[in-house]
């Protein structure tokens, strides 16, 4: 029998080859969702043309000029670095060596048995997210008893992203009580004693953002226990050391208690705040094992966390700040000058709750002092909040938070006059 024919053969190929009609979108990102704004503050603070608008929205130190403020030590850090004129070479995986080990010589102190017995595994970050980020990775990985994180009501806007991000569940524990302005001390130590044994939980290491509100010494002791009785896994944000009270050995009072209490934490660092380098991104991410031996196992695993993500991250800011821990001079004067932060910030506070009280506000604003770190939780509404950005040309978050950074001298007055209105 004969066969199909050879054109029979290449008709049938063709049709087989011929594309199909195929209905293109517009765009291949036609069905993409508008997403909700991220930045909304600044760009409406941008958007208004009051002479003496006041933006209390940003989480950045300002001078009593409100203008941003680069340190004199990180100023001198810098050229030191330029004048050595360094190569541009990679660094390893985990950053900048000389840069990690200052830095947790910083964290956990020089006489912490961690840093003594060489247990912490530690690499470079970009800044605190980036520390939090392979932090989230490596415990969705590597912790064998959970894939929650509890954090704090409320708590760093981010973190419930960066967490879920990283494929982690994120639940949270009470920490603010609205009716005090405070820290909800009983609730929180009754949520942690309610977590499922081995949680990991979050804890803001000072200098609480978005509440400024932080647990006494005393408080962090007993939390500290509860944690050691749940079992649970801390892992310490510290965004704001020494930028709290102005002392970086005080401001990490609730890490290293903690790691005399027998716990074995993990901790994001920022260099953000407290030496200005906001846009360098410098931070760190370390975890504190049970021996060197152990450590080495862990920082091999960080490595294969952080090498598909950035592959080794920049130098220059990690130089900056290295230099800034590790020269003696340099290192003295930006103690001085991260005091003269927090010291800025504290009068900042004292002056607000004055101005309000001249006016005669009926309110009592004592949390504003109270309270401690860049940001002061108001207790505004946040429709009071509205009303002083259309009204009063002044900007900050719907929660009512505030950024005591933005406080000026200057603006002072004419900012309790509008917080005085609105509250009455
Ligand atoms: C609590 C907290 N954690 C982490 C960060 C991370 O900041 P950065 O990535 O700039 O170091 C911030 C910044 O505002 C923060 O407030």
């Amino acid at each position: 029998m004969l066969g199909p024919s050879r054109t029979a053969l290449r008709q049938a190929a063709a049709r087989q080859f011929r594309p199909a009609t195929i209905v293109r979108p517009a765009s291949t990102w036609a069905s993409i969702q508008q997403g909700p704004p991220i930045a909304g503050i600044t760009e409406a603070f941008k958007a208004d043309s009051h002479p003496e608008k006041i933006n209390l929205g940003v989480g950045a130190y300002r001078d009593d000029n409100g203008k941003p403020y680069v340190l004199p030590s990180v100023k001198q850090a810098e050229k030191k670095i330029v004048d050595a004129a360094l190569d541009k070479e990679y660094a390893g995986i985990t950053g900048v060596p000389a840069f990690t080990k200052n830095a947790a010589v910083l964290a956990y102190g020089p006489d912490s048995s961690a840093i003594k017995e060489d247990r912490v595994a530690i690499t470079q970050s970009i800044s605190g997210t980036g520390a939090l980020r392979i932090g989230g990775a490596f415990l969705e990985r590597h912790y064998p008893y959970a894939k929650t994180v509890y954090i704090p009501t409320p708590s760093w806007a981010n973190h419930n992203a960066v967490f879920k991000d990283a494929g982690l569940k994120v639940e949270k524990y009470r920490y603010y009580n609205k009716d005090t302005i405070g820290l909800d001390f009983d609730g929180m130590v009754e949520d942690i004693k309610a977590m499922p044994k081995n949680s990991i939980i979050l804890l803001h290491a000072c200098a609480h953002n978005p509440t400024g509100v932080d647990p006494t010494e005393q408080q962090w002791n007993a939390i500290s226990d509860a944690v050691k009785a749940g079992e649970h896994y801390p892992f310490f944000d510290m965004a704001y050391q020494g930028f709290a009270s102005g002392d970086t050995n005080k401001d990490a009072y609730a890490l290293r208690h903690f790691i005399k209490e027998g716990h074995n934490p993990c901790l994001a660092q920022s260099f953000a705040k407290n030496m200005g380098l906001y846009g360098e991104r410098v931070g760190a991410f370390s975890i504190v094992c049970a021996s060197a031996e152990e450590k080495k196992r862990v920082d091999s695993q960080i490595k294969i966390i952080v090498r598909p993500m950035y592959s080794n991250p920049p130098v220059h800011g990690a130089r900056i700040a290295n230099e800034v821990l590790s020269n003696p001079e340099l290192n003295k004067q930006w103690l001085g000058e991260v005091k003269g932060m927090a010291d800025r910030i504290i009068t900042m506070r004292a002056l607000l709750k004055e101005n309000l009280e001249k006016l005669g506000s009926k309110h009592d604003w004592s949390h504003i002092t109270s309270q401690i770190g860049m940001f002061a939780f108001t207790g505004l509404k946040p429709e009071q909040m509205d009303v002083l950005a259309k009204e009063h040309s002044v900007y900050a978050t719907k929660d009512g938070r505030i950024s005591v950074a933005g406080i000026t001298t200057g603006n002072v007055k004419r900012l309790a006059e509008s917080i005085y209105k609105v509250t009455g």
